[in-house]
Formats: C-alpha cells, sequence, structure tokens
C-alpha cells in the first residue's frame, strides 16, 4: 500500500458524488447520499470553507477513501472517516485515522483536542479509535437513528494533544458525581 492524503478540490466535484452515491454507508445516520444532496453540500462548503477541510485517501492512483474534518475554527475539531467497501479490512482506517489526528495538531496550534463519534456496533471505527490513542468518553444512549427506523447507542471518542505528543492516555473520571459531603 502506498497511501497519501491528498485535498479534495472543487474540479473534483464528479468524482466526489460518484465516491459517495455509489455504496450505501450503514453505519451513518443516513445509510445512502443522492447525487442531489452532495451537490447542494459542495455548493454550501460542506466539503472546503474556512471551518471544514476534505481530503482524498489515495492508494496509488486510485481514491480509496475520504475524510472531511469540521469545525477546524475552535479548539476542538470532528471528523468523518469513509473508505470505499472494497478496501474496509486492510488497516487503512487506522492509517488515516492518525495521519488526520497528526495533520490536526501539527496545522493547527489551537486545537487541544479532536473527537470522533460513532454508533455503537461498529466495530471497526471503536477498534480503530481504541487502536489509534483515543479515548472513550461519551455513551449516549439512543442517540444514533438510522435509516431502517431503528435506534442506535451513539460513542464518543476523543484525544488530547497532550496524549498525542506524549503517547499517553489520560482516563476519565467517571465517579465524579458530587454528593452532598462535599457540596
Ligand atoms: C470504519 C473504518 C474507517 C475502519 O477502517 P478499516 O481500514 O476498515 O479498519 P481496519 O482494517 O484497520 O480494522 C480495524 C479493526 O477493526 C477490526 N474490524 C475490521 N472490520 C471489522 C468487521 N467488519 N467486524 C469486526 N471487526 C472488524 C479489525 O480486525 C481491526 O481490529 P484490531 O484493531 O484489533 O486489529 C472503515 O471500515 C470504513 O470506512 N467503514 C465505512 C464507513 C464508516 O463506518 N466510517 C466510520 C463512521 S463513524
Amino acid at each position: 500500500m502506498a497511501l497519501a492524503y491528498r485535498q479534495f478540490g472543487e474540479a473534483e466535484a464528479d468524482l466526489l458524488v460518484d465516491f459517495l452515491t455509489r455504496q450505501s454507508w450503514p453505519y451513518h445516520v443516513f445509510d445512502s447520499l443522492s447525487e442531489e444532496l452532495v451537490r447542494t453540500n459542495l455548493a454550501e462548503g460542506y466539503y472546503g470553507s474556512e471551518s471544514t477541510r476534505t481530503f482524498w485517501i489515495t492508494d496509488g492512483k486510485e481514491r480509496v477513501g475520504l475524510i472531511r474534518l469540521e469545525d477546524l475554527e475552535g479548539s476542538t475539531p470532528m471528523f468523518d472517516l469513509r473508505l470505499a467497501a472494497e478496501h474496509c479490512g486492510r488497516g487503512i482506517g487506522g492509517q488515516s485515522l492518525g495521519w488526520l489526528t497528526r495533520y490536526l495538531f501539527t496545522e493547527f496550534d489551537e486545537i487541544s483536542r479532536v473527537e470522533g463519534t460513532t454508533r455503537q456496533d461498529n466495530t471497526a471505527m471503536r477498534r480503530t479509535f481504541r487502536s489509534h490513542g483515543y479515548v472513550k468518553e461519551a455513551h449516549y444512549r439512543n442517540a444514533w437513528p438510522s435509516s431502517t427506523g431503528a435506534v442506535y447507542d451513539a460513542i464518543g471518542y476523543g484525544i488530547l494533544r497532550r496524549d498525542w505528543l506524549s503517547g499517553s492516555r489520560t482516563p476519565v473520571r467517571w465517579d465524579d458525581e458530587p454528593t452532598v459531603e462535599n457540596c
């Protein structure tokens, strides 16, 4: 594999439409995207603006995936990572998460943490988070609707800049419920 990451340009709109509409995305809230929606999003700056950047993941000449970074003007960006179905399960997701995390922390000084949320049953994404230094920070019950009508839990992960720099994982303090005694 010769993975590379290249910023999406407006001239590639048709390629983006093809990539996003030619397959379904079963773990996303909308499991299929229409050409109309993608073109509307393009026109509205969803894939490129002051606060958003989009990158192709390429393997040689082939576009194998897409990374969309958002909330770049604040301290905590989020992202969407999608691989074409035929390229899932090859370790590309992990390498791409590592790349985007490094990109965000090195490109933007003010970013102190990166967040990502996924559906509870998205085992591949959850394992990818865990193996790349992200810590589970939230478990939102019944927070992830799906196109089938089923509602799933949503799981939030995050990585701190200082943990990324040191290679450590600051644990979440789950036992911090206030008691009458410490009021
Ligand atoms: C989620 C995604 C980015 C993961 O990337 P990937 O390259 O397919 O994942 P990897 O091959 O690196 O596998 C990551 C881990 O998940 C496991 N895994 C992969 N596919 C799996 C599956 N279908 N079921 C269970 N485990 C799976 C791997 O064994 C690996 O485990 P390990 O860390 O213990 O070795 C990719 O599958 C994808 O783009 N899926 C479709 C879009 C999507 O769901 N995006 C995330 C939305 S929040």
